[in-house]
């Protein structure tokens, strides 16, 4: 009989602390995850390039890689969503908050030659979708961003379509 308590009562040490640890665990958020950058270029790019690396990504549905553009974007495009955009994208009401679409640029000769990022972040600029604007150079530069009158003035043309070009998310 004693046997068998001191079995059982070790038994509930084990499991008892497991259960506490993982309870634990479920309370820390995880190191790895960066909070949300907000609208800043700098902390955009650490996110999408380290914290949730972009090329992991969903690819734009039936685009794939080096799809045919247009100006200003480059010759040659390939387009990646997060899992916020890319579910908003089938669900057609327009792109959720947290949205994030990264679009790399390529010459006709397949030469990265920079990145064109939207991302959506609530009440950041309602006038125009609530984007954040982000131009990067393959090296991680900031070449534009935040309300970039440029990206502003091209994409209001597809205001209907939540300012997106490439495909119906609305
Ligand atoms: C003269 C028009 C024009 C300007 C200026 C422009 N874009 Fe675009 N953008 C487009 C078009 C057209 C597409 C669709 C892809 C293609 O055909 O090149 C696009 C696609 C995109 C996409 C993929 C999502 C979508 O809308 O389809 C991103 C991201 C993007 N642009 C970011 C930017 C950023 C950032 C800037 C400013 C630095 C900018 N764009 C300036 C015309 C423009």
């Amino acid at each position: 009989m004693r046997k068998i308590i001191m079995v059982a009562s070790a038994l509930f040490f084990v499991f008892g602390f497991a259960i506490t640890a993982g309870a634990i665990h479920e309370i820390i958020p995880s190191e790895s995850q960066m909070p949300e950058p907000g609208p800043d270029a700098a902390k955009l790019n650490e996110y999408i390039i380290k914290y949730d690396p972009y090329r992991a990504w969903q690819l734009w549905p039936d685009k794939g890689r080096l799809y045919k553009g247009s100006q200003p974007h480059g010759a040659l495009l390939t387009t990646f969503m997060n899992n916020a955009a890319y579910f908003s994208r089938q669900k057609k009401q327009g792109m959720a908050d947290r949205s994030i679409i990264v679009k790399e640029n390529y010459t006709a000769d397949k030469k990265f030659v920079a990145l064109s990022v939207m991302y959506k972040i609530k009440g950041y600029n309602p006038a125009a979708g609530d984007w954040f604007w982000a131009k990067y150079s393959p090296d991680g530069k900031v070449e534009a961003s935040g309300k970039v009158k440029a990206c502003i003035d091209c994409h209001t043309r597809q205001a209907d379509n939540d300012f997106i070009f490439t495909g119906t998310v609305k």
